[in-house]
């Protein structure tokens, strides 16, 4: 389609939260008969299924979460996209559905990017341009069995913190849900991980804390997830550690401070496991992921005890370093680490 210049858009830039926005262009694409085709970009953002598709009852569906970044000069650009490419990959294995290839999944990318420009905040804003990929198993269909048909999509919207506390720390509560069973999908960005999530998190909320922190299913000691983002602490020696688990989503910002954390900070790094028990061993603790960028952790409740980490109030010299960094990669102000930037325009 020929996309028409269409006027600058006027939003609170420095105010947006994590919620839907129409923007002007999505990218839609199909499978059927073994292949996908190339996708169209269009400005419909309703989309048209059979009731009898899989997505709908049996939760065949997946989906990612990148941002587009502008830059000091204005460039724009994504930070690790074939990460997440991979990372749908390996979800769309785990529930049956035809991949879709880095070079599809990045192409329709930049197009949505390049496409929605004018709904990209601008550079000191804090704001970014949220990617959402997704691929659902749609057409007549009912038994339990993988779909015949798929759609993958791509629409954008422009955000800002998701955790509204930005880089002031908040509190979180121990679950008594499972986020994910030992050895099920936690470790794949599917759908029903988070229907299952909501009701968990809305009980947090609802005492007044930003999220629940899930255990590890089968012994529930140990710390895996915060909602829906990673967890790493800063121990008191001066490690950087984030949970190992099969069942925690594979963060690509955990993998990205993993990296920073060692070789810009010169820290000593881990994966290892981390006792809901002995909280006393950390001095700072954060969530960590594409949403919640870096979101420090004042304490936590379990029970009827109340941990509280580096300070409620004031986050923690490690954690700001390490947010400072990441947050000066993804907006170009800082040379990344080979092949961690794709410039879109
Ligand atoms: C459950 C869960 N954990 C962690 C993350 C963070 O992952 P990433 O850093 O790749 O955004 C996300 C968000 O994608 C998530 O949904």
């Amino acid at each position: 389609m020929t996309l028409e210049k269409k006027e600058a858009v006027q939003l609170d830039w420095e105010n947006l939260g994590f919620s839907y926005i129409k923007t002007d262009i999505r990218y839609v694409a199909t499978w059927k008969d073994g292949k996908w085709d190339e996708g169209i970009l269009t400005e419909d953002n309703q989309i048209s299924i059979s009731e009898g598709s899989p997505v709908i009852h049996y939760g065949q569906s997946c989906f990612e979460g990148l941002k587009a970044y502008r830059t000091k000069s204005g460039e724009v650009q994504l930070f690790r996209p074939e990460e997440n490419a991979k990372r749908m990959q390996r979800s769309c294995r785990r529930l049956l559905m035809p991949e879709v290839s880095e070079e599809q999944f990045l192409s329709a990318v930049k197009e949505v990017v390049k496409a929605n420009e004018r709904f990209i905040p601008p550079y000191g804003t804090g704001g970014t341009l949220y990617l959402r990929p997704y691929v659902m198993g749609v057409g007549d269909s009912i038994g339990v069995a993988p779909a015949n048909e798929y759609i993958f999509g791509v629409f954008a919207i422009p955000v800002g913190a998701y955790f509204k506390g930005g880089l002031t720390p908040t509190s979180f509560i121990i679950s008594e849900y499972d986020r994910a069973a030992s050895q099920g999908t936690g470790g794949v960005k599917v759908g029903g991980n988070y229907a299952s999530s909501l009701l968990p998190g809305k009980e947090a909320k609802q005492r007044s804390f930003s999220d629940c922190i899930y255990l590890d299913p089968a012994t529930h000691t140990k710390i895996e997830e915060v909602g829906a983002a990673n967890f790493f602490a800063i121990t008191k020696d001066g490690r950087f550690v984030t949970p190992d688990s099969p069942s925690i989503l594979p963060s690509i910002t955990k993998y990205s401070l993993l990296y920073l954390a060692e070789h810009a900070l010169g820290m000593p790094v881990a994966q290892e496991d981390i006792y809901v028990s002995q909280l006393d061993l950390y001095e700072e603790a954060g969530a960590c992921g594409t949403a919640a960028v870096i979101s420090p952790i004042a304490g936590i409740q379990h029970g009827d005890n109340y941990h509280v980490f580096y300070s409620e109030t004031e986050v923690g010299p490690v954690t700001r370093k390490l947010y400072d960094l990441l947050t000066a990669i993804q907006f170009g102000d800082k040379e990344a680490p080979e092949g961690w930037i794709t410039k879109v325009l």
